[in-house]
This record gives C-alpha cells, sequence and structure tokens, in this order.
C-alpha cells in the first residue's frame, strides 16, 4: 500500500469500527432497554424515599440537594462520575451504590433487581 494511501484505509476502518460499536449498542442511549416499568419505578422511588436526596422529573421532591438532580439522566454519560451510563450499570448502581464506589454518600437501599429495573425505565424516560 502507498503512502498515500494509508490515511484512506485508516478513515474507512473507522466508519466501520464505528458502524460496528453503534451497531453492538443498539438504540443505545437515546433509548437504553432496562426491562423495566417505568410506571411502577416512579411508585419505586416515592417508595425508598430517593427524592428525600434528588430532585426526580415527575415526582413530589423534598430533596435539599444532597444527590444530583436526575432530570435528563438518559442523556448523562456517568453514573457518579464511575461507571458508564448503560442499563446494567445503572441497575447495579441503583442495588448496590456502596460496592460501585465506596464510601459515596448515596447509601445501599436494599433495591431489589426488578425495582432497579422498573425505576431505571423511569429514569431513562420510557
Ligand atoms: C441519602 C441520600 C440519597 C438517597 C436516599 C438516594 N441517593 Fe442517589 N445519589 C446520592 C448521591 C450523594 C449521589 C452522587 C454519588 C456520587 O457522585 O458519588 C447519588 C447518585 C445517584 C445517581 C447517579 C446520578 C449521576 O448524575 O451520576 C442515580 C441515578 C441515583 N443516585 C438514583 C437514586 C435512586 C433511584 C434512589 C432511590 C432508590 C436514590 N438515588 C437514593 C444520594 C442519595
Amino acid at each position: 500500500m502507498s503512502n498515500r494511501l494509508v490515511p484512506v484505509a485508516v478513515a474507512v476502518l473507522c466508519v466501520g469500527a464505528f458502524a460496528a460499536l453503534t451497531g453492538c449498542a443498539g438504540d443505545q442511549p437515546t433509548a437504553p432497554v432496562v426491562n423495566g416499568d417505568p410506571g411502577r419505578g416512579r411508585e419505586r422511588i416515592i417508595h425508598y424515599g430517593c427524592t428525600s436526596c434528588h430532585a426526580v422529573p415527575g415526582v413530589p421532591s423534598v430533596s435539599r440537594g444532597v444527590g444530583p438532580d436526575l432530570d435528563d439522566f438518559a442523556e448523562r454519560l456517568y453514573i457518579a462520575g464511575q461507571v458508564p451510563n448503560r442499563p446494567e450499570e445503572l441497575v447495579g448502581w441503583l442495588q448496590h451504590p456502596q460496592a460501585v464506589e465506596p464510601g459515596t454518600l448515596m447509601p445501599d437501599l436494599g433495591v431489589t433487581e426488578q425495582d432497579a429495573r422498573d425505576m431505571a425505565a423511569y429514569l431513562y424516560g420510557r
């Protein structure tokens, strides 16, 4: 391959890799799939008292700003600045924040996996 062709080849490879990556990632990040019920998730968010620390869109909140506002959560790149904002990571975070980030101010609240999926579905807006 001549030197002039190398940049072209690199560009073609990048496009291919990008297509493969986005193909693997499905329709993320705008519509992550968590197999949860957002209506039930909203109810669970109230049940666990998440709104004592977070402002959650569509849920009455008494938050004093301990945790970050959870609006537009699907557009966030990272969860707690620690792990990529992907459905499985979010479900893990909601169940065991202390395992993901030891010492974080967010407590382990005994969240079940199904509850985490439902709340994740609500936070992702579907
Ligand atoms: C005692 C206060 C408190 C409670 C209760 C609480 N959180 Fe948090 N939460 C936090 C704090 C503080 C952070 C930021 C953690 C960090 O960055 O280390 C956080 C982070 C998060 C994040 C990541 C936000 C981001 O922008 O990265 C999500 C999502 C979240 N909490 C959801 C919930 C849900 C859902 C509940 C209820 C099951 C809940 N939290 C209960 C304090 C709380």
